[in-house]
C-alpha cells in the first residue's frame, strides 16, 4: 500500500487564532489565505505489515517530534488498525518557524493516506481531515484565494478567486530559520486564556472576513492590503498581551515591515502579513516582485527570501 501527494503551504490574509473545540481542533473563527505555488511539501507513504511503529523522515533526516501527531493523521484517515507506515517527507523550506510548513504537511500527508489506502474522499472531507490535524491545514486542499468558515458542526472550505483569475506574488523574508519556541496551539491556547484582546478578536473577525472577500471579489489590492495588515497586527496584538506574552518578532522582521511601509509610500502595492513566526511575508502585484524582493534581501537579518506565485491545492503526486 503506497501513497504519495504534494501540497503547498498557505499564508493567511485573514488569520485563523485560537480554537473554539480543542479536542475536534475546530478553529474559533473563519479565515481566508492565499495558497503558494513555489513553496512545496513532498509526502510518500508506504504502508508495511512487518512495522511495529511509524517512522518518519524528513529531508531524509529521522524526526520522532512530529511522529505522533502525523501518525494521529493517518489513523483519523486510514482507521486506527491500520499497517504502520513509513512516511517520508520532503520540504523545499523552512520548517516549523512560521512558514506553515503543517499546512502544506497535513494536507500532503491527508491526501497520501487516502491515497494508499483506496478511499475515495471528496476535497470538503480531506480538508476535514486535514482541518483536524491542522487548522491551516484545511486551506491547503484549495488553490488560489480560499475561505474557511464555521459551520454549525465543523468547517467548510472552498476557493473564492482560483489563482489564474487574481494571480499576486508572494516575498518570504526569512529572518530566522530555527523553529519557534511556542507552537501555535499552545500559543492560541494561552491568548484565549489570558490576553484581554482576545474576545473583541473574534467579535471582529467577520468584519473583516467580509472586507477581504469583497475586495478579492472587486480585485481592490488597496483594499485587500489595508484589511489585511489590520487583521495581522490585530492578532500579534492579541498575542503580546498574553500571560506570558508571545512575541514572534525579531528586529530583522520590524524591519521588514518599515521596507514594506517605504515601498507603499512610492506607490508600490504591496502589503505585509506575519504569522507565528518571525518570517514577513510581503504580497504585491506580480509587476513588483522583482521591486520588493531586492528590498527585503537588503535587509540587515534577512537571511534568505523566497518568492512564490500562486498555486494550486493538495493532490496526489509522483515523489522523488
Ligand atoms: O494551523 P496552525 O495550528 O499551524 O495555526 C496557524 C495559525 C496562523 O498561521 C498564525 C494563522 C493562520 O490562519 O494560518
Amino acid at each position: 500500500m503506497q501513497g504519495a501527494a504534494i501540497a503547498q503551504p498557505n499564508i493567511a490574509l485573514i488569520k485563523y487564532w485560537g480554537k473554539r473545540d480543542l479536542e475536534r481542533n475546530l478553529p474559533a473563527v473563519g479565515s481566508i489565505s492565499i495558497t503558494l505555488r513555489e513553496l512545496q511539501t513532498r509526502m510518500l507513504l508506504d504502508f508495511d505489515e512487518a512495522l511495529r511503529e511509524d517512522q518518519l523522515t524528513v529531508n531524509d533526516v529521522p524526526d520522532q517530534k512530529m511522529l505522533p501527531r502525523l501518525s494521529a493523521c493517518l489513523d483519523r484517515v486510514v482507521g486506527e488498525d491500520r499497517m504502520r507506515a513509513h512516511i517520508r517527507s520532503e520540504c523545499n523550506f523552512p520548517i516549523a518557524a512560521g512558514l506553515a510548513s503543517s499546512a502544506s504537511s497535513f494536507a500532503a500527508l491527508t491526501v497520501a493516506a487516502a491515497d494508499a489506502a483506496d478511499k475515495s474522499l471528496t476535497r470538503a472531507e480531506l480538508a476535514n481531515l486535514a482541518g483536524a490535524a491542522s487548522g491551516s491545514a484545511a486551506r491547503s486542499l484549495f488553490g488560489g484565494f480560499v475561505e474557511l468558515e464555521n459551520t454549525n458542526d465543523g468547517i467548510a472550505v472552498g476557493t473564492l478567486t482560483a489563482a489564474d483569475e487574481w494571480p499576486l506574488s508572494v516575498v518570504v523574508a526569512i529572518t530566522e530559520t530555527g523553529p519557534k519556541a511556542v507552537g501555535s496551539t499552545e500559543a492560541m491556547e494561552i491568548s484565549r486564556k489570558t490576553s484581554p484582546f482576545y474576545s473583541s478578536w473574534i467579535d471582529r473577525q467577520a468584519a473583516d472576513l467580509d472586507a477581504a472577500r469583497t475586495a478579492i471579489i472587486e480585485r481592490d489590492f488597496a483594499r485587500l492590503a489595508r484589511v489585511a495588515e489590520h487583521n495581522c497586527l490585530k492578532m500579534h496584538s492579541v498575542m503580546w498581551a498574553s500571560r506570558p506574552p508571545m512575541v514572534y518578532w525579531n528586529a530583522a522582521t520590524m524591519r521588514c515591515l518599515e521596507t514594506v511601509r517605504a515601498l507603499q509610500a512610492r506607490d508600490v502595492a504591496v502589503f505585509f502579513t506575519i504569522d507565528a513566526g518571525p518570517q514577513v511575508k510581503a504580497v504585491c502585484l506580480p509587476e513588483y516582485e522583482t521591486e520588493v524582493e531586492a528590498a527585503l534581501r537588503a535587509i540587515d537579518g534577512v537571511r534568505k527570501t523566497m518568492v512564490s506565485g500562486m498555486g494550486p491545492g493538495a493532490s496526489r503526486g509522483t515523489f522523488g
